[in-house]
């Protein structure tokens, strides 16, 4: 049985209580008033300081493929990449609620081989709950999914996995195709929605449309919860920055800088000195 939930706080338990963030508590948080915090992780130091600071959930999402391994998009990004991202940063999560990205080509075959791909997510990757791209394409892979009991989140929108298709990262400004989505996937078993880079009061319509939680990004302030990709929010990305993002730390100019210091010191004979020497 879980604790109480505090009604007066900013996140479900308090920073400083170490309940675990459920499934339940995502389902809960809009007839709790609260908006829900995610963020991306990629490695457990990352997930620890994320996880600290109160976030609610986690995603290993497979933006790795353009924040971790410099590639274009995410396309090349592979299960087996994803289940050992999973695996670093559970070790680094002690309350958020940790969602791993199905990467292309790992449900898109069969509703089996979706069934599949999120076991070895949650089997070997340790992740809580698998995502993955599209809606009425995807309905019969979310909900081979969910009736084996493992959660789901839906993300719809723009889903980056199809950025060939449409020509790049584009506002899908397509209503009803939005709305048919996102209601396939709830009625498919999904416990929670991503919406990308729709404009804001179609997203505001989705939202009011499904009873399950929406978590917007790029999607406009009218969603139950937010997203986005932790090294864009840091200043660690710099190759584009979509017009979504804002930027609250500049963290990469601060590691230039110290690394900058570190090679003057070195060079300049003044690091090690006698603190960080033995006797
Ligand atoms: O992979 C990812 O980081 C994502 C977010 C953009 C939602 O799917």
């Amino acid at each position: 049985m879980t604790a109480p939930v505090k009604s007066s706080g900013t996140n479900f338990s308090g920073v400083s209580e170490l309940r675990p963030v459920t499934v339940p508590d995502f389902l809960n948080a809009r007839s709790r008033q609260q908006r829900l915090t995610m963020l991306t992780a990629y490695d457990c130091t990352m997930a620890r300081i994320l996880d600290a600071a109160g976030v609610d959930s986690l995603l290993v999402g497979d933006s790795l493929g353009m924040v971790v391994q410099g590639q274009p998009d995410s396309l090349a990004v592979t299960l087996d990449e994803m289940i050992y991202h999973t695996r670093l940063v559970m070790r680094g999560v002690r309350r958020a609620l940790v969602v791993a990205d199905l990467p292309f080509m790992s449900y898109q075959i069969s509703p089996q081989q979706a069934l599949e791909s999120a076991g070895r997510l949650i089997k070997e990757g340790g992740a809580h709950a698998v995502k993955l791209e599209g809606g009425v394409r995807s309905a019969a892979a979310v909900e081979a999914i969910t009736q084996a009991d493992i959660a789901l989140m839906g993300h719809i929108g723009l889903t980056p996995q199809s950025v060939r298709r449409l020509g790049g990262f584009k506002v899908q400004r397509d209503a009803q195709k939005v709305l048919d989505d996102a209601l396939a996937i709830e009625a498919a078993g999904a416990f929670a929605l991503v919406i990308e880079c729709v404009p804001a009061d179609l997203a505001a319509r989705v939202t009011e449309a499904v009873k399950i939680p929406t978590i917007g990004i790029g999607a406009g302030p009218h969603c139950d919860g937010q997203v986005l990709v932790t090294p864009d929010i840091l200043g660690l990305f710099e190759d584009f920055r979509p017009r979504f993002v804002k930027q609250y730390a500049d963290v990469g100019r601060a590691i230039q800088s110290a690394v900058e210091h570190y090679c003057r010191e070195v060079r300049e004979g003044s690091f090690p000195g006698p603190e960080q020497s033995f006797r």
